[in-house]
């Protein structure tokens, strides 16, 4: 929407009792943030007036057109998400979209929910950059674009020590430039990291759960308390307060550190069990009945993906390194993103051993394209190393995916949203996500659609119970991650 609409449609909103929030950047966790904030109400008004601002780019274009027609700009298979858009946009009016950073000045508050990449080579994590210049930038904009007192919160994962290093500075930076005395009227700042979970939950997941702040002094921190305590469930979800920003840094890091370690770990048992000719998952099923400690053990998988854990568990050492001067090496983080890195690359190695090396002109399926089942984000996919790494041994790749009309990151290999033409016939099909959606159908298709002398790999241990018995007739390979419990067909 136009600048000059958007300020008199913030104003009357002002005049009617809503406070105005801009929320910068329109993705994963910006749609999620705005859609939520502009269905809070209390006493059956809304509470916000929100803006979503994205850039001024062909991409940001796209997402704010999308908003201002009444779509949500990013998928999820959360069926409120859409509608509480629609509704937020074309009933309730509370809800636009801009590219026009002069909106920033229309806010009381600013919730920052843009990307911070980590971008390396493959295979290496000491090597890492990090655009914090590019954060510290779209800060200052801030800061030349707000009104003194206006409450600036950011969402995104962070280094430890980026909020006082770096983003503070250059927030009063920005004001400053506006003759800004940012001594008498400091900016407020706070970290409220996000756990918001793509997925059936997605709307929900923001605000009925638990949530954390911090803030770069005490009254940040108290004006943050407000407003999550405007729009979050408290009441089944205390908020937690963290004693500083680095704090909250640290436990959003040491959250998905936690876990990108914890799938890592299971890995060399995983390697393990097949050696020894036992079932991992049955062992894991068994252990996990000690509820309180165990529970949470995580099965084998084709690896971990998504745009969080492949990047935030290096960020730990990259803040305290760059940002603190503190030596550390954080191994176990450090190596939980190598291993499950390597982890896609066991299927493309038995692939590979299947065929004897001779994979030139075959025809590979894959089976799931994103990182988890159910979203169509398909940033950083074990797919992705494994379809690259076939096609680049001269395979001919293709994927099914039914959440998936284009990948982004990979756009030579060809992706369908219907699985029989995808499997039909292949020489490998890897099955990359457990997907519920396609559970019910596809063990059966692929007894119908593959030949003698394929080889399927399920690291999920999906099709097996259905299908290892019939692929043994059928001379067709099968082998599953963890499990080393079933006899395979023998190479080609
Ligand atoms: N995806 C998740 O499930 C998830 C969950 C919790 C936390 N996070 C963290 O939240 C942050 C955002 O993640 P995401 O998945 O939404 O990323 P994303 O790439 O989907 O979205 C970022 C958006 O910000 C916009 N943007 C970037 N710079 C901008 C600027 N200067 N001005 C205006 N818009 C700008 C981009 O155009 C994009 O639309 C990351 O730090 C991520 O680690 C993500």
């Amino acid at each position: 929407m136009d600048f000059a609409s958007i300020e008199t449609r913030a104003r009357a909103a002002v005049a009617a009792g809503q406070q105005v929030v801009l929320v910068l950047g329109l993705g994963f966790v910006g749609t999620a943030v705005a859609g939520n904030l502009a269905r809070a109400e209390r006493n059956g008004k809304r509470l916000y007036f929100v803006i979503g601002l994205d850039r001024n780019d062909e991409a940001g274009r796209a997402k704010v057109a999308r908003l201002d027609q009444g779509s949500s700009p990013t998928y999820a298979n959360d069926p409120s998400l859409e509608r509480v858009i629609h509704e937020a946009c074309t009933a309730a009016k509370n809800l636009v979209g801009s590219n026009d950073p002069r909106s920033i000045g229309l806010a009381s508050i600013v919730v920052s929910c843009i990307n911070l990449d980590v971008q390396r080579e493959a295979g290496q994590v000491d090597r890492l950059v990090v655009p914090t210049e590019g954060y510290a930038a779209a800060m200052r904009m801030v800061g030349e674009h707000m009104r003194p007192g206006t409450l600036v919160t950011v969402e995104s994962t962070l280094p430890i020590g980026l909020c006082d290093r770096v983003l503070y500075p250059a927030l009063c930076e920005g004001q400053r430039k506006q003759g800004v005395d940012v001594a008498a009227q400091p900016p407020k700042l706070a970290y409220c990291y996000e756990r918001v979970m793509p997925g059936p939950d997605y709307l929900d997941s923001v605000n009925n759960y638990w949530r954390a702040y911090a803030g770069i002094d005490a009254g940040s921190a108290d004006a943050a308390r407000d407003f999550l305590s405007q729009y979050v469930n408290t009441e089944k979800f205390p908020l937690w307060r963290h004693k500083s920003t680095r704090a909250a840094e640290m436990a959003k890091l040491l959250e998905n550190s936690y876990r990108a370690t914890n799938i890592a770990f299971i890995e060399e048992w995983a390697k393990l069990a097949e050696g020894a000719g036992v079932d991992l998952f049955d062992i894991v099923k068994s252990v996990r009945m000690r509820k309180g400690t165990h529970d949470n053990m995580m099965l084998p998988g084709l690896g971990v993906g998504g745009y969080c854990l492949t990047k935030d568990a290096l960020l730990a050492r990259y803040g305290a390194e760059k940002l603190l001067g503190l030596d550390v090496s954080m191994p176990f983080s450090r190596s939980a993103i190598l291993t499950n890195e390597s982890m896609p690359m066991r299927a493309v190695r038995w692939v590979e051993e299947h065929f004897q090396g001779a994979l030139a002109g075959r025809k590979v399926a894959l089976v799931g394209v994103t990182y988890r089942p159910g979203v169509n984000d398909t940033r950083s996919t074990p797919s992705e190393i494994v379809g690259r790494a076939l096609a680049a041994k001269g395979c001919k790749v293709s994927a099914y995916d039914p959440l998936v009309t284009h990948w982004d990151e990979c756009p030579e290999i060809a992706v369908s949203q219907d699985a029989t033409p995808v499997v039909r016939g292949a020489d490998a099909v890897i099955i990359c996500l457990p997907d519920p959606l396609y559970r019910p159908f596809l063990a059966d298709l692929l007894k119908a659609e593959l030949r003698g002398g394929a080889i399927v790999v399920d690291p999920w241990n999906m099709i097996v119970d259905a299908c290892a018995a019939d692929f043994a007739r059928g001379d067709i390979a099968l082998k599953v991650y963890g499990r080393g419990d079933f006899a395979v067909a023998p190479a080609r």
